[in-house]
């Protein structure tokens, strides 16, 4: 076993008062802690707000095609064999589908057709029963394009 006594400290970092060096040892570790978790939440945030698009400057359909449709993604989702952060992540590219405008075909029926599979994704993402059924239903890719595309 291996035990770090207040003498083992005393001959590592020299001659120290007993009580106070302790505490400030470990408040000295407990900041350094403090530092990586920041750092660790720090980027996290950032990577997740570098592909969150604003309401005005959504991913184009095409590139969310690509990355949640074509990819498989989505499918993964609503077959019930994703994890987390990929529900999160087809969530995130159905939000930027329904804020932009279809390059053909009427806008509200877009909305709501687009809005159902964002809501169903929400619904997966919240652990809804019968959710990934419901938003395997509302990616049909075909009876979509066919009005949209
Ligand atoms: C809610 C509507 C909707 C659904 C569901 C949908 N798509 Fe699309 N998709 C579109 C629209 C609209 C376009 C045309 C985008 C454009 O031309 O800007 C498109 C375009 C595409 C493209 C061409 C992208 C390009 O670079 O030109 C591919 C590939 C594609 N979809 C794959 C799929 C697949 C695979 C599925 C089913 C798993 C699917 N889509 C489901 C609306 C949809």
């Amino acid at each position: 076993m291996f035990r770090i006594s207040r003498l083992d400290i005393q001959t590592l970092f020299g001659p120290v008062q007993l009580e106070k060096p302790i505490s400030e040892w470990c408040m000295k570790i407990f900041r350094l802690l403090l530092a990586v978790a920041a750092v660790f939440v720090g980027s996290g945030f950032a990577r997740f707000h570098n592909e969150t698009k604003s309401a005005e400057d959504p991913k184009p359909i095409k590139a969310v095609m690509k990355e949640a449709m074509k990819s498989g993604l989505a499918k993964k989702v609503a077959g019930g064999e994703a994890t987390d952060e990929e529900k999160m992540q087809v969530l995130n590219l159905l939000i930027d589908l329904v804020e932009n405008e279809a390059p053909k075909g009427d806008e509200t029926e877009w909305k709501m057709m687009a809005g159902t599979a964002m809501m169903n994704a929400a619904k997966v993402v919240v652990g809804r029963e019968g959710a990934e059924e419901a938003l395997g239903a509302a990616i049909d890719c075909k009876s979509c394009h066919d009005k949209f595309k």
